[in-house]
């Protein structure tokens, strides 16, 4: 049985990342739901080690308040001048001077490394029993990065940076990743022997490798299968490359589950979100956060979705929501706004232009457009007219709306918090409901309607609306036009406002 192995992860982030151009040191930059520094520490958290150190440096408040919210358990550790990687492990060290066994070693910008490269690298490393064991890759274009020199025999003789390199070493493909495992002790040591004779005048970690080889202790070289996860991130440009290549590998993975994603290009699913089995996912969409979409859902296109539940089999289609609930069965969109709190029943309906914030729609409720709903209850099966505004707010505070089970709510109407229309109630269109409206009671707040005849002819003569009047009147065909009157058509939708045969119709049609 292979002994347990005491392991330590160090992540280097204190550099400044200058290329980013940023206020943001370069760690706290987000990809597809995680930070830098928080897919680092994602990638190493499997290794299950004792203690894992983050030198921060740049930018110090910022990465340490993001590690407290990430990794209360990882410990920030400073350096306050960046004099190299050799230097700011030794820094690292000393801040934990009971580490021993296996110091894992991660530069911080390196957002794709998977957990399973890392507990291979370190595997390899505790199987040999190597002193040091650097990952390696074997790159396109290693432009600017630290090169594996071999000897005759294959092994590893050193770690050459570019800018250090002859130009023979300069034309070797095979680089160094920036992730290592060490021997607590011997990398101790190492450090303490580590000069600043090279072309940036820094302590290099790279540089512990070949004092070992010369000390002629056992080194290893762990090469990636996929030496796309050992890319860095150095300016924007790169880290817009890097969130392609995310994508496309969560999307792969997501699809291999059974999940449909139909444009992959133009699906960014952040790695914390959760997609079931038959899902849809159509173009342009966005799933982010906690967002969890279930079986047989269908999200897009044109979807944006932060911490957002929807439920299995609900639509949602050009529409954007943040810490929302949207029901089983529930349909949503084209064109909705949910909010934090906006919480769908199954098989309910929050249509097109239509806003909702810290509200329940209860089970087959519907509000199919042009509202707004804050603070509210809406009960199962009612209905709300197109155009209602629940006033929640009366510029102090914030008020709830009630609205009862199957209660009919017309076109045009505010309800004005607090208020609470009864299970069952209707309340006419254009009303402004200020007063509690009991069951089965209609609400109905309308000044008469005038009709004044002939105004248009004396008020605005000349326009096309006044020869219209003009050729109806002669035609006699106002006799046959229907004209709603009082009494009639106050509940019906837009649509069917004005065809009293319309009364009462369904405001959701
Ligand atoms: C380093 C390696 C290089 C390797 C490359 C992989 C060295 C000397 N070179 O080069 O061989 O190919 O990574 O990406 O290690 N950092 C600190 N404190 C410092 C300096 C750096 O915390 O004083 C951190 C940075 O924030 C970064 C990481 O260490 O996360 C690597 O530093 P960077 O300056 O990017 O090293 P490279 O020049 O890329
Ligand atoms: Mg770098």
């Amino acid at each position: 049985m292979p002994q347990p192995h005491l392991r330590t992860v160090v992540v280097l982030a204190a550099g400044e990342g200058k290329r980013m151009k940023s206020a943001l040191p370069k760690v706290l930059h987000p990809l597809l739901g995680r930070t830098l520094l928080g897919h680092v520490l994602t990638a190493a958290a499997p290794l299950a080690a004792d203690r894992t150190v983050v030198v921060v440096g740049h930018g110090a408040e910022q990465v340490r308040a993001h590690l407290t919210e990430i990794a209360p358990d990882a410990a920030p550790v400073l350096q306050a001048q960046q004099l190299g990687t050799g230097h700011a492990v030794r820094i690292a060290l000393e801040a934990v001077p009971e580490a021993a066994g296996t110091v894992v070693v991660i530069n911080g910008d390196v957002p794709l490394l998977r957990a399973e490269t890392v507990a291979a690298l370190v595997a390899a490393h505790e199987g040999e029993g190597a002193a040091a064991t650097v990952l390696a890759a074997e790159v396109p274009d290693p432009t600017g990065l630290g090169r594996i020199v071999r000897g005759a025999a294959g092994r590893l003789e050193q770690i050459v940076e570019e800018r250090d390199a002859t130009p023979a070493q300069r034309a070797l493909r095979e680089i160094n990743a920036g992730i290592y495992a060490f021997d607590a002790v011997r990398l101790r040591d190492a450090l303490g022997k580590l000069s600043t004779d090279n072309d940036q005048g820094e302590e290099y970690l790279t540089d512990v490798f070949g004092l070992l080889v010369s000390a002629g202790e056992p080194v290893g070289v762990h090469v990636a299968a996929d030496h796309v996860e050992t890319l860095g991130c150095n300016d924007r440009v790169e880290l817009a490359g890097l969130r392609r290549l995310l994508r496309d590998r969560v999307n792969e993975a997501w699809m291999r589950t059974g999940v449909s994603i139909l444009d992959p290009e133009t699906t960014w699913i952040d790695v914390t979100a959760t997609v079931e089995r038959d899902a849809v996912i159509d173009q342009n969409t966005q799933l982010r956060g906690t967002t969890v979409v279930g079986a047989q859902a269908v999200v897009g296109p044109d979807v944006t979705l932060i911490d957002t539940v929807v439920g299995p089999a609900a639509t949602v289609l050009r529409s954007h929501a943040v810490g929302a609930e949207v029901g089983p069965g529930a349909s949503v969109g084209p064109y909705a706004y949910l909010r934090p709190a906006a919480r769908l029943a199954e098989k309910s309906k929050v249509g097109t232009f239509v806003e909702v914030k810290n509200s329940e729609v209860g089970p087959g409720a519907k509000v199919p457009h042009l509202s707004y709903v804050g603070d509210a209850t809406i009960g199962a099966k009612a209905n709300i007219g197109a155009a209602t505004i629940f006033v929640n707010y009366d510029g102090v505070n914030k008020h709830r709306t009630v609205v009862g089970e199957a209660a009919f709510i017309g076109c045009d109407t505010s309800l004005i918090a607090p208020v609470e229309v009864g299970a069952g109630a209707y309340v006419a269109a254009g009303s402004a409901i200020s007063q509690d409206v009991p069951p089965g009671a209609l609400g109905v707040t309308r000044a008469p309607q005038r009709s004044i005849e002939g105004w248009v002819a004396r008020k605005r003569a000349g326009t096309a609306s006044a020869a219209a009047a003009e050729r109806a009147l002669a035609e006699g065909a106002s006799a046959d036009t229907p004209v709603a009157r009082e009494g009639e058509a106050m509940h019906g939708d837009a649509e069917t406002v004005g065809r009293p045969s319309a009364a009462g119709d369904t405001a959701t049609e």
